[in-house]
């Protein structure tokens, strides 16, 4: 993995500059509230436009648009799954959530992504299993994929923020 390559960060993602953020949304991709609201109404109404064309997106996969008025020149939608207890496959649909969009990242050349913390708003994903499962599977494909982009997980709390560091601070013991 190259330096630099992940950084963990507190921040409003619709503010970021960077080639591509993750919008946690839901299978309708018609908007909603938390990150999809604040992306919703930072890229302008073209962007539901745009999400109108796609017909809606399965739990765990993920579409790309354009940013519209956003930093961002694209927003990659992706459905977390939304927390049952744990013994609903919610570990492997949210890796796919990660391992998807960087997937779509990859092939679109893009340089830098940055990701909220899926799931652990509304679909109400224990925020510590969360981090592990997502900081687990992006750090293994920057390690399996060269042109992997620049990933920022951005945390919209302190609380979030010191969880997915102390997650990464174990993950690297
Ligand atoms: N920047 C970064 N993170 C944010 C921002 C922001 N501007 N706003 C909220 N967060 P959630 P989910 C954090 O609920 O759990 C929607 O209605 C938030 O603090 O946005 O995947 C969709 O349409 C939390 O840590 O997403 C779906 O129906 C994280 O983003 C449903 O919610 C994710 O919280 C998806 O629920």
């Amino acid at each position: 993995m190259q330096q630099g390559a992940l950084e963990i960060i507190q921040g409003d993602i619709t503010s970021l500059e960077v080639d591509a953020i993750v919008n946690a949304a839901n299978q309708s991709l018609l908007g909603g509230g938390g990150v999809d609201g604040a992306i919703h109404r930072a890229a302008g109404p073209k962007l539901l436009e745009e999400c109108k064309t796609l017909g809606g997106c399965p739990t765990g996969e993920a579409r790309m648009t354009a940013g519209y008025d956003l930093p961002a020149n694209y927003v990659i939608h992706t459905v977390g799954p939304v927390w049952g207890g744990g013994d609903h496959n919610e570990d492997s649909l949210l890796a796919g959530c990660y391992r998807n969009s960087l997937q779509l990242a990859v092939d679109h050349k893009l340089r830098s992504i940055a990701f909220p913390s899926i799931s652990t708003g509304i679909y109400h994903f224990p925020i510590e299993r969360a981090s592990h499962v997502a900081l687990r599977i992006v750090l293994d494909f920057l390690e399996a994929e060269e042109s992997a982009p620049r990933v920022l997980f951005t945390c919209f709390s302190e609380q979030d923020l010191a969880v997915y560091r102390k997650t990464y601070e174990e993950l690297q013991a």
